[in-house]
């Protein structure tokens, strides 16, 4: 087992990664807990495999519970979901000090998360991410958030869990379809700030994603220490550093806003696709290399992840697609930060550049 800490003072909490974890998860709970007592929030896909596992890791030390599974899809994540989970935990007779277990993929750790931040003005919970995506990025920093008409995550709060478990080999039921697009995310560790990283994706990436303990166990490692480090360094985004971790994502969410956020376009996709469009843009800005555009659209292109426009499945116009944009929730007096680069690892935050001027790059995209 390997053992990582996300260092925020008296918020700091460790991050536990190794295979078999979940069997064992009680041991590691237990320590936490002023009663023997938690209630686990998950969903349908996961818990056929995972819920009675955990259970019984948390009976082997003495720990009852109750658990509460949800509908699987990013549908969860939305005022009625919380509100059903909220009006569950209250029912169940929830106490601020108790610990509750959000055992999924992202959807489930960020309502999770949210409904923990509210739920008696705030109790704690336990991120147990189950998709690669969870894993290397959302389970790790305290975003938490639900969905509205109006767009994705824009109702939430900064929550960060006591205790994060990851069990690797919970990987082994993931739709492959979902590795790769949670892999999407480990890429984007290396074209921040870590050119080595990138490098080892090139070399392990594809034995990663056939299943390969090793590489998964060094990239899902690798990327939390990275997300850590980066979570310590600037918790609530007010500095450019966490926004680093916006890489490719405001080109994504634009391509995610015009495939109408449905499983057309994966989020992870959507941010492989976004990350070659950044460094393509700053490739055609004169910022970068137009070599390391190339190599991070052929390492994406070589695992069957959308790596443009057309492979994407998008033929709108950049007009289209750049007044997505302008509605991020990024967007800071009418400019949106962009997340540029120059060169593989060398990326930056940047203003410079109006949405008229993204609208013509992406015109001239396929
Ligand atoms: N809080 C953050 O910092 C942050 C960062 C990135 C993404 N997110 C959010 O995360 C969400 C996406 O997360 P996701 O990609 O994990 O999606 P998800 O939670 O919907 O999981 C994807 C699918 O895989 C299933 N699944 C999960 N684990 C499984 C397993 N081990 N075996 C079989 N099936 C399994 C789920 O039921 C679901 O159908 C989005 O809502 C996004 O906004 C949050
Ligand atoms: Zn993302």
């Amino acid at each position: 087992m390997q053992q990582l800490t996300v260092d925020l003072g008296t918020r700091s909490y460790p991050i536990l990664i190794g295979d078999g974890l979940l069997g064992d998860i009680g041991r590691h709970v237990a320590p936490l807990l002023k009663r023997p007592r938690t209630m686990i929030i998950t969903d349908a896909h996961v818990a056929d495999p995972y819920l009675a596992r955990v259970g019984m890791a948390l009976g082997a030390e003495g720990i009852s519970f109750s658990s509460f599974v949800l509908p699987a899809g990013e549908a969860t994540k939305s005022w009625e979901g919380l509100a059903r989970l909220t009006e569950w935990l209250i029912g169940e007779g929830i106490e601020r000090s108790d610990h509750v277990i959000a055992l999924g993929g992202g959807v489930i750790g960020d309502l999770v998360g949210f409904a923990c931040s509210i739920v008696k003005r705030g109790c704690s919970f336990i991120q147990v991410p189950t998709t690669l995506l969870a894993q290397v990025d959302s389970s790790v920093g305290g975003k938490t958030a639900i969905n509205v008409a109006a767009g994705k995550n824009l109702i939430g709060a900064f929550h960060q869990p006591a205790l994060v478990v990851i069990d690797p080999t919970t990987l082994a039921t993931l739709p492959a379809r979902e590795l790769g697009a949670g892999y999407a995310e480990v890429v984007k560790y290396g074209l921040i700030d870590d050119a080595d990283f990138f490098a080892w994706c090139e070399a392990h990436g594809a034995a990663l994603l056939k299943g390969d303990g090793e590489a998964r166990a060094h990239a899902i490692a690798h990327s939390v220490a990275a997300k850590a480090r980066i979570v310590a360094a600037d918790e609530r985004e007010t500095q450019d550093v966490r926004a680093l971790l916006n890489l490719g994502h405001s080109f994504g969410h634009a391509l995610e806003a015009e495939t109408g956020y449905s499983d057309r376009l994966l989020h992870g996709e959507a941010v492989a696709a976004g990350m070659v469009l950044a460094h393509q843009f700053s490739a055609a800005k004169g910022l970068c290399a137009a070599e390391d555009a190339a190599r991070v659209r052929d390492h994406l292109a070589s695992l069957g992840l959308p790596h443009s426009l057309a492979s994407a499945g998008i033929n709108s116009g950049g007009a289209a697609l750049a007044a997505h944009m302008a509605h991020d929730k990024k967007v800071r007096g009418g400019k949106l930060p962009l997340i540029l680069t120059r060169g593989i690892g060398r990326s930056f935050v940047t203003e410079d550049y109006g949405l008229d001027t993204v609208a013509e790059f992406l015109d001239g995209q396929a």
